[in-house]
């Protein structure tokens, strides 16, 4: 369906609608014109409440206020991108923006403005109001309201979200007639940073994005919710992949890719990554997202997936499957392994303890059991110290989780990596042990065999909380579980 009555191209001849003369296009009659102006319904939403997180949202921007006093701050939400001639893929709303927000509106912008001669600042969201019906654009224009849907108003928005809205088309002129320091979140909205280009360095703008990062670190109360939400849709999802297995063997891991998907979109916005499918051999290439390989009885199924809520946060979850439901003994020795590793990994999450200490334990116990196998000569302090143990581990054990699923990553070092944990953060533990199908180092049956285990921890006060505990993670338990979901 293509947007019929607007020129693909306008020429000086068919300017944008806005500019003509009578707001309309040749092959309108005035009589359709006319027409369509009138005999619509009044559908203003009155008596709005505002959304849940408004007033968690305007604390964030409370303390990015403190931050950065007397500086014009600029958020944009993100523009459509174009996927193909003129389809565009599923809009995602910028981290930033939704964090101090709780709005995903495309084309959105949230500009905080010092105020004259007092602390703090206003907060202002620049967004689209409601379609125009006078001049047409509502149903002549492919972003009319007729085309992508009722939006809400400026009025009904400010209602809703707790924040004054202004039309969007008045901000790139208001902006580049800004005097004073100015910060903006690049990479979101072309139009805003080249508005912007005159006032801004790469370097202070790097300063408010660092500072977001950092504002993550500690989820709320609502956020942790939203995570077990998002985490208790993935263990739904998981389990929908089990009871598809069959037809996953019959047809290929897109089976797979699929059915998790379809979990994502039913029950959240979307999946908060590329979902990795990965069977057999696929499952020791870190990122396989292509999901094309064949499903074979016998070997390993590794699914890392995660839903993501309507709100944005996202869950993060690996669970290395037996597709036939049982283990080979070779499969459980690595599997237990790496089992062992992650319970390392998972005491070592609490408050206090430094960031790098689950990452630490959990490498020290499969540089053991490397060493233990033959695969590499010890001692295991030799090992560790060198690192020969990460030709099979490959990764860091784990990562913030939030609204993006590696939550927090333009933190400074000293404020992560390097950092203490605290309760409120959320964060992955996941080990894994992963033997190429070219690595002529190991045995020939250890190749192609690739498992992970990743659940969601959150830091409590006095130790952890796995939000992702529903979800079987010992070998015996992960096979009475699937023997259960399939009716064995
Ligand atoms: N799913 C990507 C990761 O586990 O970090
Ligand atoms: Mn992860
Ligand atoms: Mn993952």
């Amino acid at each position: 369906m293509t947007d019929e009555l607007t020129p693909e191209t306008p020429d000086e001849e068919e300017q944008p609608i806005k500019q003509r003369k009578n707001g309309l296009y040749p092959g309108v009659s005035d009589e359709l014109a006319a027409n369509m102006k009138s005999g619509w319904a009044d559908t203003e939403l009155r008596d709005l409440q505002p959304i849940e997180q408004a007033p968690n949202a305007a604390r964030r921007r409370a303390a990015l206020s403190a931050r950065f006093p007397g500086e014009r701050l600029v958020i944009p939400a993100g523009n459509l991108k174009t996927r193909s001639n003129d389809t565009e893929y599923a809009f995602r709303a910028s981290t930033e923006y939704v964090y101090l927000t709780g709005d995903q509106t495309d084309d959105s912008v949230l500009v905080l403005e010092p105020r004259d001669g007092a602390d703090g600042h206003d907060a202002t969201i620049y967004r689209l109001p409601r379609s125009n019906r006078e001049n047409g654009e509502f149903w002549l224009n492919g972003m009319g309201e007729l085309w992508v849907g009722r939006r809400h108003g400026l009025s009904e928005s400010a209602a809703l979200l707790g924040v004054a809205c202004k039309d969007v088309r008045e901000l790139t002129g208001a902006l580049k007639e800004a005097t004073g320091p100015v910060r903006v979140v690049r990479g979101h909205d072309a139009g805003v940073q080249e508005a912007l280009r005159d006032k801004v360095t790469a370097e202070r703008d790097e300063e408010l994005r660092v500072y977001l990062s950092e504002a993550r670190a500690v989820k709320d109360e609502f956020e942790i919710g939203e995570l077990q939400k998002a985490v208790d849709s993935t263990v739904r999802g998981f389990e929908d992949v089990v009871k598809v297995l069959d037809r996953a063997e019959a047809t290929s891991e897109r089976y797979i890719e699929g059915t998790f998907f379809l979990r994502a979109r039913v029950e959240g916005n979307d999946i908060g990554y590329g979902s990795i499918c990965a069977a057999g051999p696929h499952a020791t290439t870190l990122h396989w997202v292509r999901n094309d390989g064949a499903v074979r009885s016998g070997e390993l199924l590794l699914l890392d997936a995660g839903v993501e809520t309507t709100t944005l946060y996202t869950a993060d979850v690996t669970r290395t499957l037996p597709i036939n439901g049982r283990y080979t003994d070779l499969q459980r020795k690595i599997y237990d392994a790496v089992y062992e590793a992650q319970e390392a990994g998972i005491a070592a999450v609490k408050p206090g303890a430094a960031y790098r200490d689950f990452h630490d334990a959990a490498q020290r116990v499969l540089a053991e059991k490397l060493v233990e196998w033959g695969l590499v000569e010890g001692p295991v302090e030799r090992v560790l110290e060198l690192g020969l143990q990460r030709r099979w581990t490959l990764h860091g054990t784990g990562h913030m989780l939030g609204l993006d699923v590696h939550d927090c990553a333009a933190a400074r070092t000293e404020a992560y990596v390097n950092g203490t944990l605290e309760p409120g953060m959320v964060l992955t533990v996941e080990p894994g042990l992963y033997f190429q199908a070219d690595d002529l180092t190991v045995p020939e049956e250890y190749r192609g065999i690739g498992v992970r285990i990743e659940d969601d921890l959150l830091v409590t006060e006095d130790g952890n909380r796995n939000l992702s505990a529903a979800l079987p993670r010992r070998s015996d338990e992960v096979e009475a579980w699937m023997a259960g979901l399939l009716g064995k």
